[in-house]
């Protein structure tokens, strides 16, 4: 390679690509030592090709030292990393809802949900690491912060509408992650409620749509995004809702019993008007990557269009 030897296929092709080049060295701890390889790894990062490793330690020949492959994970990551498209949210505010919300009926009782926040603060996380300025407003949930973003912990529904309100001046993308309540309780008893022998009936008002009226608002960031959590007939109900909602791009889920809630694994279904894409079942850190730069694809899409 430092040579431009071009005599077999590898060789030939990386003289004849464009594209980034990363090597891998592996090697007798003598032959990484040499200052032949030495030199000749020099000449390659001068011409900007990435080296990874090697590491140390057990040599197929029975030595041990430097000159040792790195672990095909490791490799993997750090291609991933050489070769993300970068900052793609550079600049952007972005404010995501996640998590349940949690409907007080008493001073010990509640009306919750199965969400476990995993999804919202993967898809923060991934928009943090796309150069976005994210806000996080979440509901009760067991999840470490995501690093460098803003979190607002929130109990209610009520709460967490006033959070989003409270935030959204100067918002640039608002995604609507979190499982909130559509019914609580109007008026939560002030004591614990006391059984008795008959049943008992709980009357629920619903709880304010907060996707729906940040769409409605006059400070509506420039793209609106919400999930549709459903158990059957998912495309269809999901598309209802972003033409009821006023939407610019829902994200579909099927739920159910051993599906998305409180599981590492999603699989999604992106839809927008005139369009849609599926992201296929994986882990949900993989999953909101994608879904962040189909995310970022259509804020700068919106961009051009307003000029
Ligand atoms: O209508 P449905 O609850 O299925 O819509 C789901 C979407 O609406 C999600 O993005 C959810 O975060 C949002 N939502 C909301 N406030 C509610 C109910 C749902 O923001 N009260």
């Amino acid at each position: 390679l430092a040579q431009g030897f071009a005599d077999d296929l590898l060789t030939t092709l990386c003289l004849a690509t464009d594209a980034p080049i990363a090597i891998a060295p592996a090697m007798n701890r003598l032959m990484w030592a040499n200052p032949a390889t030495q030199a000749n790894i020099a000449t390659l990062r001068s011409r900007g090709i990435l080296v990874f490793g090697p590491g140390e330690g057990d040599q197929a020949c029975g030595e041990t030292g430097p000159g040792r492959m790195l672990e095909p994970l490791q490799i993997a990551e750090l291609a991933m990393a050489a070769l993300s498209p970068g900052p793609l949210l550079e600049g952007a505010r972005v404010l995501i809802t996640a998590g349940p919300t949690r409907e007080r009926i008493d001073p010990v009782r509640f009306i919750s949900n199965r969400s476990s926040g995993k999804m919202g603060f993967a898809v923060a996380r991934a928009a943090r690491a796309a150069g976005a300025e994210v806000t996080l407003i979440s509901g009760p949930v067991a999840l470490d912060t995501p690093p460098g973003v803003r979190r607002i912990d929130v109990e209610s529904a009520e709460q967490m509408h006033r959070a989003v309100q409270d935030a959204l001046a100067g918002t640039d993308i608002f995604i609507a992650a979190a499982a909130v309540a559509d019914y609580r309780s109007p008026a939560p008893a002030a004591q614990k409620i006391k059984k008795t022998d008959t049943s008992l009936e709980l009357k629920l008002e619903r709880a304010p749509d907060i996707l729906a009226s940040v769409a409605a608002d006059a400070r509506r960031p420039r793209l609106v995004v919400g999930f549709a959590a459903e158990t059957e007939r998912v495309a269809e109900h999901a598309r209802a809702k972003l033409v009821d909602k006023g939407l610019d791009m829902i994200v579909a889920n099927e739920v159910g019993e051993k599906l998305a809630f409180d599981t590492d694994d999603n699989a999604l279904l992106v839809l927008w008007e005139g369009g849609s894409q599926e992201i296929a079942r994986g882990p949900k850190q993989r999953i909101a990557r994608e879904l962040v730069g189909l995310i970022a694809e259509h804020y700068g899409r919106r961009g051009q269009a307003r000029g």
